[in-house]
Order: structure tokens, then C-alpha cells, then sequence
């Protein structure tokens, strides 16, 4: 990312959660900062990791559509300001709807980027492979070419396309922990009995496994510049 990016850039993280990776690209990179959530809980928590002195930065509590429609004006925010616009881990959450009503209010050589993981990615990951029907409960997220397609039917011309892929070291007793606690909003779409028997399925299948594991992780980054 940081080849396209200038030190005090605007960037605007849409549907930044706890702000967990926008916060520190901003901090490290000196940017400017806008993060928009529409559940407050997680602003609540973002809140905490931004410098609201800087009169740039804010935390808008709102649904990223409803933001667009009104232009930012509710919030104060000239959309044209905006220098690049990101959406982590959440595009499968909001709709490639996206795409094209934010592409309407970007301004010329602004970037979007994404950050995802595709189908393919998520039924190869450490869930998708031991937790039973994990993929196939997953029907939100999207392939990497209805991603591609997403940019191209918009004016957003693809300027980088990476398929990341990096392993941590991690304690199964904590992956367990993640299943428990639902981490993934996959979980929720089981129903009780559902997860219940995927639950005891998952521990069946991971028993025989050592403690520290070597988890592997795959994503899908899409820079997008609109023209
Ligand atoms: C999986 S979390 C991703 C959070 C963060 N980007 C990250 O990578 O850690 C998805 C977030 O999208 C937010 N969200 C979903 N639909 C949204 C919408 N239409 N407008 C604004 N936020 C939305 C949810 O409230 C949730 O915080």
C-alpha cells in the first residue's frame, strides 16, 4: 500500500470495526483518518486509537450507504477531500453495491482498496478445513473475479491485485477459544443445534493435533484508482 500513499493523505476506513488495521496503517504512515462504522460498540473501541485532537480525524457512526447518500454532510466530511477509501475484512458484510455508489463520490485519482478473503480462501483456512460446514455456511463472501468485475464495471481501473498468504505460530487451546466465542460472524449463521454438533465434530478433528500450530492465512488485496 505504501507506494501509493503521501504523508498526511485523507483516508476513510469504511467499516472499520475496532479500527484495528487502519489505526496503525494511519499511525505508521502519518495519515489523516476517518472511520466509519455503523455498529457504535466498535467506534466506541476505535475511539481509543485515534488522536481526536487532530481536527481531521473522526469516527462517523452510520451505515456507509446512508453516509454516501447524504454526501458526508451530517458528519461535515468533503468526500472530495478524501485521498483513499479502504474496507477491511467487511466487503462480504456490505455488498458490492459498494462499488459503484462510492465510485459516484470519489474524486479523480483517489484509491480504493480492499482487503478480503475470497470463497477459495476461506474453505482452505483453518476453519474451512476443520470446522464442519465452515465454507459452506459462508455464502457472503465473493471470488476474486466478482471482485475484479467490481472494480472494472465502475471507472476504478485495478492497480494491484495480491493474493496474501502468511502462517502463525498459535495455540489450539486459542482457536478453540475463537470457535467458542464466535469470533467469525460465520458461526452465527448455525443455528444452535447446528453449531453444537460442528462444535463437537471441530474438537473430534483437532484433537490429535499439537499445541502450537502453524495456522495459515490467505487473503485478497485490490487497490482500485478511479480514473
Ligand atoms: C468483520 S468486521 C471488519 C472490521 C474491520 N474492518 C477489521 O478488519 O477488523 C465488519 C464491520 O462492518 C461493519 N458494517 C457492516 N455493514 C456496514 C455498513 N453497511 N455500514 C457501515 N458499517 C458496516 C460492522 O458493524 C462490523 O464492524
Amino acid at each position: 500500500m505504501k507506494k501509493y500513499i503521501t504523508k498526511n493523505d485523507l483516508l476513510m476506513d469504511i467499516a472499520c470495526g475496532t479500527g484495528r488495521i487502519s489505526t496503525n496503517v494511519c499511525r505508521s504512515l502519518d495519515l489523516r483518518l476517518i472511520l466509519v462504522d455503523k455498529n457504535i460498540h466498535m467506534l466506541n473501541v476505535a475511539m481509543k486509537k485515534i488522536n481526536m485532537r487532530h481536527e481531521r480525524n473522526k469516527l462517523i457512526n452510520m451505515d456507509v450507504y446512508d453516509f454516501l447518500e447524504n454526501n458526508g454532510k451530517t458528519d461535515n466530511v468533503k468526500i472530495n477531500d478524501i485521498n483513499i477509501f479502504t474496507c477491511f475484512n467487511a466487503i462480504h458484510w456490505i455488498g458490492l453495491g459498494l462499488f459503484k455508489k462510492l465510485e459516484e463520490k470519489m474524486s479523480p485519482g483517489s484509491l480504493f482498496i480492499i482487503l478480503t478473503r475470497t470463497k477459495k480462501q476461506n474453505k482452505e483456512s483453518f476453519f474451512g478445513l476443520n470446522f464442519p460446514k465452515f465454507a459452506d455456511k459462508e455464502t457472503r463472501l465473493f471470488s476474486s473475479n466478482q471482485l475484479l468485475d467490481g472494480f472494472k464495471e465502475c471507472n476504478l481501473s485495478v492497480v494491484e491485485t495480491k493474493f496474501l498468504k502468511y502462517q502463525i505460530l498459535q495455540k489450539k487451546s486459542k482457536l478453540l477459544e475463537q470457535a467458542k466465542k464466535k469470533s467469525y460472524s460465520t458461526f452465527s449463521l448455525y443455528s444452535n443445534e447446528e453449531y453444537e454438533k460442528a462444535m463437537r465434530i471441530f474438537k473430534d478433528n483437532i484433537s490429535s493435533k499439537p499445541e502450537m500450530l502453524n495456522v495459515q492465512y490467505e487473503n485478497l488485496l485490490i487497490i482500485g484508482k478511479k480514473q
